[in-house]
């Protein structure tokens, strides 16, 4: 205690952490439930940085990173990449960005994210941050299976057998964490049911006030 060694061990610890306050909003709901779309509403609004944690995992699958193939073979087959591997892209992502408003999309989609992504020592991750509140956009299958079969971006898991398989483990796996914040109050709920504009409605009315708090 109170050693060199402490001393220096403690500074490379904090300096893996992000030294800014930051403000992380989780938005969560299934896929296909319209995510994406608002958070780049969000972003045009509200100045935050959208990370999409599928949208880092593709990015790194494509990269040529020795976890490519791992990366491939689990999203085709819906399942959720290990924590250690999203967490440190996400860690990454938020490094890079000069801004310290993050909406994290996609994330933690299980309860091993969710444990990974409070437990700081494990990742050194900088979101062991509790959220402000986790947006949760709740909508049918019918519609999202209906949206993702249109959705047009060439993505190898909008078929109909993985979006089977992405629907259930969104019931069994994803589901479980936001009953989790949502009994601890966190869960700001929307009807993603809706068209776009009407969404994005319901969607100012819970940044509204966080904007406020902010501002004054
Ligand atoms: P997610 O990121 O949750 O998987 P996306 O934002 O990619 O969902 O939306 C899936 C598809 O549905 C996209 O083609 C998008 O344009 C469309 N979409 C998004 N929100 C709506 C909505 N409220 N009504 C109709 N289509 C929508
Ligand atoms: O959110 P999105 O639909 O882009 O995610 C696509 C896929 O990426 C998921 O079905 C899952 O296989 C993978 N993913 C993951 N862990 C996350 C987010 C996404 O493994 N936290
Ligand atoms: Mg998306």
């Amino acid at each position: 205690m109170g050693s060199v060694v402490d001393a220096a061990n403690k500074e490379a610890t904090e300096s893996a952490h992000i030294n800014k306050k930051v403000t992380v909003v989780f938005v969560l709901g299934g896929p296909g439930s319209g995510k994406g779309t608002q958070c780049a509403n969000i972003v045009k609004h509200f100045g935050y940085t959208h990370l999409s944690a599928g949208d880092l995992l593709r990015a790194e699958q494509n990269s040529g990173s020795e976890n490519g193939a791992m990366i491939k073979n689990v999203i085709k087959e819906g399942r959720i990449v290990p924590s250690e591997v999203t967490v440190k892209l996400l860690q990454r992502a938020m490094e890079q960005s000069a801004n310290d408003k993050f909406l994290i999309d996609g994330f933690p989609r299980n309860q091993e994210n969710r444990a990974a992504q409070e437990n700081r020592a494990a990742f050194e991750s900088v979101i062991g941050i509790e959220p402000e509140f986790v947006l949760f956009f709740d909508c049918s299958e019918e519609e999202m299976q209906k949206r993702i079969l249109n959705r047009n971006q060439g993505r190898e898991d909008d078929n109909m057998e993985t979006i089977r398989k992405r629907f259930r483990t969104y019931i069994e796996s994803s589901l479980p964490v936001i009953e989790y914040y949502n009994s601890k109050g966190k869960v700001r709920k929307i009807d993603a049911t809706k068209p776009v504009e009407e969404v994005f409605e319901a969607v100012k009315d819970v940044f509204a006030p966080l904007n406020d708090k902010v501002a004054y």
